[in-house]
């Protein structure tokens, strides 16, 4: 089976209401579905209900932009002041979440354990968790990068008490995160295949198609090209180039493999 690519847009917390709203519609109105392309938005968490009703059609077709959340509850639905239900995200048709991100383990203090508990609520309530990994500067400049990129998959991954259905992992160095600098392609490739050899091992039973491999940190709509040619590259995570509408339309366009190669 051919793996559908997926280009995610992570809108950090930039967009207000009316912006967020404006950005949705101009996707909605000149996105250009691509074969085998899935296209993803994760706003903030408010802007999820009006986002929603931007994109109904979208939601119920393979091709359309679908909603993903920036963050997920490690509970289930209760007495937990300030976290949002599973099952509310459903509601708004919101089937992806970001997990893990360096931003969330460096700012709130996530840890692996929570981080664990977070992919297993995710799986278990059907939202495709899209789970971030990668590596600070010193780490990369001592050429500790596949070890420490896949002490981060085991931490979460080993004795994992659920089967992903689908699963996507998007390796993003800290370093290559709002810098405009981005490894060599060669060093994507490595990591991406690194990434694939650990999940295989901690996976055994699911299948590769399922699990897909992306790219994060400074993604733009001109070295998305090089870097969607690359054999394990399945999409990418965008921060700042996914709130201008020409970006990130750019990169969808860009990054579809046929036509670029
Ligand atoms: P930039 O694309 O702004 O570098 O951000 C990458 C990122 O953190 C996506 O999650």
């Amino acid at each position: 089976m051919k793996k559908s690519r997926l280009i995610i847009g992570n809108w950090k917390s930039y967009l207000g209401l009316a912006d967020g709203i404006a950005l949705a519609k101009a996707l909605v109105d000149h996105h250009v579905p691509q074969a085998n392309q899935i296209v993803v938005i994760c706003p903030q968490f408010p802007l999820l209900g009006a986002i929603s009703q931007v994109l109904p059609f979208h939601q119920q077709t393979s091709n359309g932009i679908l909603l993903g959340s920036q963050d997920i509850s490690a509970w289930d639905a209760g007495a937990h002041t300030g976290d949002v239900s599973h099952s509310l995200l459903s509601d708004l048709g919101c089937h992806y979440s970001i997990i893990g991100h360096s931003e969330r383990r460096q700012g709130n203090q996530e840890t692996d354990a929570m981080l664990k508990e977070k992919l297993v609520m995710a799986i278990n309530n059907g939202i495709t968790p899209i789970f971030c990994v990668g590596e600070p500067l010193n780490v990369y400049q001592s050429k500790q990068t596949l070890a420490f990129i896949e002490a981060q998959l085991t931490a979460v991954f080993s004795d994992f008490p659920a089967i992903p259905d689908q699963l996507i992992i998007a390796y993003e160095p800290i370093w290559a995160i709002g810098s405009n600098i981005i490894p060599r392609l060669s060093e994507i490739e490595t990591v991406h295949q690194h990434i694939n050899k650990a999940l295989q091992q901690l996976f055994p039973v699911t299948p590769s198609e399922s699990i897909r491999i992306i790219y994060g940190g400074s993604v733009n709509a001109d070295n998305c090209k090089s870097m969607i040619q690359q054999p394990s590259v399945d999409g990418f995570l965008v921060g700042r180039a996914s709130i201008s509408e020409l970006d990130f339309l750019s990169i969808i366009v860009n990054s579809n493999k046929e036509f670029t190669s």
